[in-house]
Formats: C-alpha cells, structure tokens, sequence
C-alpha cells in the first residue's frame, strides 16, 4: 500500500511517498529556513506564501523519485494540525484537490502523532505498550501508547516547548536561527558549568521550561555588563549549561514515565530528538530499548505523515471534503 504525504504546517513544505507505513520510497523537503533567519523567526505570512509556491515542484519530485504515478497511490494523508493556520491551508487544499482528481481517500493527520510515526520508517519496528516523547518548536509531550490510534497524553509542558526555549535562548546568545542547531553547535566549544534551574514538577509528568530560559536571559544581562576576560567562552558555556539542563529533565521524566506504566520501549521524536545529547543520554540512562529516528526524520517531513496515514487507513479511518485546518490540535485529543 502506497500513501503520499504532505506536510506544510510551519516551515518545511514536504511530500513522501511511503509503503505499507514503514518503507520510504521517496522523502523531499524544502525548507524555508533561509527565508526566515533574516527576521530570526518564522513570520506566517511568509511561509504559507513560499508554501504554495514550493509545494507543486516538491510533490513532483515525490512522486517522480517514488516512480509512482497517481494510479499506484492508495490514499492522500495530510498535516490538518497543529501549526500556522495559513500553512496548513495549502498543503490540505493541494491534498483535496489531488483527492477529488485522483478518486482516492483523503486523511487528514495530527502532526504530533506523524512525528511519532518517524519511529516506523527505522530499521526496527516499535514494539507497544510505548513512552514515546515529543519535543518539538511547538510542544513536548509525553504520552503512552498502547496500539495504533490508542494514545494517552500523560504530561505537557506548562509554558515554553522544548524546542521554543532553544529558539528563545539562542536568541538572547546571538548564534542565530534556528536556535536548537545553534545551541548544540555553539555546546561543543563550552562545558556546562553553569548551574541552571531544573523544574521536575513532583507527582506530575508535565514540564516546564522558562525557569532555565529566564536564568540565561538574566546571565546575559549581568555578563555583557560585567566585561570579564573570559567573556567569549561564556556563551559556549551558558549555550552548553542550557542544553545540559533541558536534556536532564527530558531523559529523567521520560525514564521514570517508562518505569511506572512497565512499557517495553521509550521512542523519541520532534525536531529537538535530533539533539545528540539527548539522544546520546537518554540511551545512556535508560534500561529498555530507545528507539530514535534519524535527524533528518525528526524535524518536519511528511515521510512521518504518510505512514501515520497508513496506519489510519488500515483501520478505516478516513476523512471527507468537510476536513478542516485545526491551528490548535492537541495530542490530547487523539
Ligand atoms: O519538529 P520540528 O521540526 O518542527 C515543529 O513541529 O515545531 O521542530 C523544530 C524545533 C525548533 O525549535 C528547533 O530549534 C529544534 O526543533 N531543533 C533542535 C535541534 N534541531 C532542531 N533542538 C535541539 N537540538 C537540535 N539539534
Ligand atoms: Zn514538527
């Protein structure tokens, strides 16, 4: 069974073409990243507008390098939610359309359950019950999943993503846009000595991260001020204490979820999975399997969308011309 994806909710305007759910046929991604650092952040009109300009070549490509033509694709699975409104509206109009015109059911995917899905296109296939992490620019979420469709969310974060705390600190550093890249570069020159705020939240599996976010901007005001000779090794090292201290919380409350609910797996996903060091520590820490998809299957891609399609489309769950954009969508809510 072949399924197209498409994915179009933030900066990358993506299609894939993916067999049976786990095989990749084809995965091409154009990133808007470029367009974007000038400002140091993504601007929504911005993206829809390079969005529906790059989507038509970038479907083309898909399905030239999967050798597929309409009559070999099964079905049409979309990115309807979450992410910029303006966004989503190209790629599910493009899905619609490519839906009526090929006669093909249309599914429209929560994002955060597509970058889950990253998981099935490894080389080992995820076993359930699973503690699967989702720290992404727009979220971290934790949830436990026992079957295909069956997801429970058991924490969230209460302020800042992951993701967006990376942006917001290498921002106030000055190492530029994206932030999680900048960081973990700007890491290897600096050692974490810096001691930042860690909240573990007790008997919650919620995060939060403006406590370290709120110390660097702090340290960063007293530095620039205080002129020390050591001052260009300093944001290495607050960039590095960071990095250090968001990895900390993640791996702990994902271990101790993994712990308490007896699961057999911890998968990560989400772009900041591409983080070494928290790929690196959570393996590390952890003593049951740790499944992670590659980088480039972590940050947005609509390979992830395609076999989260397959998957719903095995078990009948398709959507009609009635499906919507969903700005807010939650993992909550699957
Ligand atoms: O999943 P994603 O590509 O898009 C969203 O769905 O949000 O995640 C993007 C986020 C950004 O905040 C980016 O700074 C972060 O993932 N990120 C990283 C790394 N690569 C991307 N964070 C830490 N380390 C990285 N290597
Ligand atoms: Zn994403």
């Amino acid at each position: 069974m072949k399924i197209l994806g498409i994915e179009s909710s933030c900066d990358e305007t993506a299609a894939a073409v993916v067999e049976d759910g786990t095989g990749i046929l084809s995965n091409i991604i154009s990133s808007q990243v470029e367009l974007h650092s000038r400002y140091g952040g993504i601007v929504p009109e911005v993206a829809s507008r390079q969005h529906l300009l790059s989507s038509v070549p970038v479907l083309e490509r898909a399905l030239e390098e999967a050798g597929a033509s309409p009559n070999d694709i099964d079905a049409i699975a979309v990115t309807n939610g979450p992410g910029l409104a303006g966004s989503l509206l190209v790629g599910v109009n493009l899905a619609k359309a490519l839906a009526l015109a090929w006669e093909l059911p249309l599914i429209g995917i929560n994002h955060l359950e597509a970058h889950i899905y990253a998981n099935w296109l490894g080389h080992e296939t995820p076993v359930f019950p699973l503690i699967a992490l989702i720290v992404s620019g727009g979220h971290t979420d934790l949830v436990l999943m026992k079957g295909h469709g069956d997801i429970i969310r058991l924490g969230q974060t209460r302020d800042d993503a992951a993701g967006e705390a990376f942006d917001k600190v290498a921002r106030v550093l000055g190492l530029g846009y994206p932030g999680g890249p900048a960081i973990e570069q700007a890491s290897k020159e600096g050692s974490p000595s810096y001691r930042l705020p860690r909240a573990w939240i007790k008997g919650s599996d919620d995060f939060s991260f403006s406590g370290p976010k709120t110390a660097v901007v702090r340290l960063a005001r007293e530095l620039s001020l205080a002129n020390t000779p050591a001052r260009n090794s300093v944001p290495a090292d607050i960039a590095a204490s960071f990095q250090q201290s968001v990895v900390d919380v993640l791996v702990t409350k994902t271990s101790a979820a993994a712990n308490r609910h007896h699961v057999r797996q911890i998968l990560l996903a989400g772009g900041v999975a591409a983080n070494e060091l928290l790929r690196q520590t959570m393996v590390d820490r952890s003593p049951i399997p740790v499944l992670i998809p590659e980088p480039v299957l972590c940050t947005d891609n609509a390979a992830m969308v395609a076999s989260c399609g397959c998957f719903h489309l095995l078990r009948g769950k398709v959507d009609g011309w009635d499906l919507d954009v969903a700005p807010g969508l939650t993992l909550g809510q699957i």
